[in-house]
């Protein structure tokens, strides 16, 4: 079944110039690119995304990191694409993310990992229409 997935490349594989590497795996994959933006975002916008996260103790930390930097974010296309890039993504904790994976391979951090990617359809549904309204 096709399906649509939220994405962000995150501020710290903007600053390490990752961008390309981890688009290329998405596109090698075959999932297809319907929306993709650079961005800078406030901590309001931080805080919509990581509604579920927001009452952590971790998210003050998070919050200082996702605001830290220009992201990318960008909405993927593909057979079963939610599963599929949360698969490619890997483990949440870059340090016990399996090799293969962007955050196995390029990541030594639970914070700094690299990437987000919706993690249902419901997710998608709402991730896709606060980042990319006019896609909806
Ligand atoms: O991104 P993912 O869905 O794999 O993980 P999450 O559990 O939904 O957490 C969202 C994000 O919060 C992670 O990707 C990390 O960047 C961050 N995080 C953190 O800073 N400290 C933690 N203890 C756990 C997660
Ligand atoms: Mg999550």
């Amino acid at each position: 079944m096709s399906q649509r997935t939220l994405v962000l490349i995150k501020p710290d594989a903007v600053r390490r110039g990752l961008v390309g590497a981890v688009l290329s795996r998405y596109e090698s994959k075959g999932l297809t690119i319907v929306a993709l933006e650079h961005r800078q975002i406030d901590a309001a916008q931080a805080d919509a995304h990581y509604a579920e996260h927001v009452d952590q103790p971790w998210y003050p930390p998070l919050r200082e990191f996702a605001v830290s930097g220009p992201l990318v974010a960008l909405v993927l296309e593909g057979d079963e694409a939610i599963s599929v890039v949360r698969t490619l993504n890997g483990a949440t904790d870059g340090r016990a993310a399996a090799p293969g994976t962007v955050r196995g391979d390029l990541s030594l951090s639970n914070r700094e990992n690299l990437v987000h990617a919706s993690d249902s359809p419901e997710s998608s549904e709402r991730e896709i229409a606060l980042w990319f309204p006019n896609l909806v």
